[in-house]
């Protein structure tokens, strides 16, 4: 079974899940990137990015067209942001119109949970069907998240 790993990343906490969930499921894996550039440090990295979630904001991608028809399951990683996904999941999921396809999510956040990004991700992706959703404290500060994440991941499909 065709398994794609989408996922962004800030600061390489939802990267080092995804690298995992990606070994595990011997899956192809896709980072996204976008043009538009966030401070990285200090308050100002919590203002923009905060606000691109509340603004709804859809940063252009810069990675290669994917195409989806080669995956039946695509496995869906991002920080918390403003408890929400981060913006560029919103441009991968506004760009591509994805349906009938098996998604699970999984989410990096500080401690605030990942209920209500795990609903809106859900309530931006209708017409699919959803198979698992995780979410890992500050996997960098945590290696028991690894183990974790690949527990999950061999019980996913
Ligand atoms: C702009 C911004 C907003 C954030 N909002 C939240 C939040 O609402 N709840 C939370 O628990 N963590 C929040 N965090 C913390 C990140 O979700 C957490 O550090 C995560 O592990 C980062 O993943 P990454 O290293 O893959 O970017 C926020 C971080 C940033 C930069």
């Amino acid at each position: 079974m065709s398994v794609l790993v989408v996922y962004f990343s800030f600061e390489g906490n939802t990267k080092l899940i995804a690298e995992k969930i990606r070994e595990t499921l011997n899956a192809d894996m896709v980072e996204l990137k976008t043009s538009k550039k966030y401070p990285t440090e200090g308050l100002g990295k919590y203002f923009w990015g905060g606000k691109s979630v509340v603004f709804g904001d859809k940063p252009t991608l810069t990675n290669e067209s994917i195409d989806l028809s080669r995956y039946e399951t695509i496995i869906i990683g991002t920080p918390v942001w403003a408890g929400s996904f981060a913006p560029p999941i919103r441009s991968f999921v506004n760009d591509y119109k994805i349906k009938n396809k098996r998604i699970a999510i999984f989410a990096s956040h500080g401690g605030g949970g990942a209920v209500k990004c795990f609903t809106k991700l859900k309530e931006a992706l209708p017409e699919n069907k959803f198979i698992g959703e995780t979410a890992y404290v500050e996997p960098k500060k945590n290696p028991e998240s690894i183990d974790n994440a690949v527990k999950w991941a061999s019980g996913l499909l």
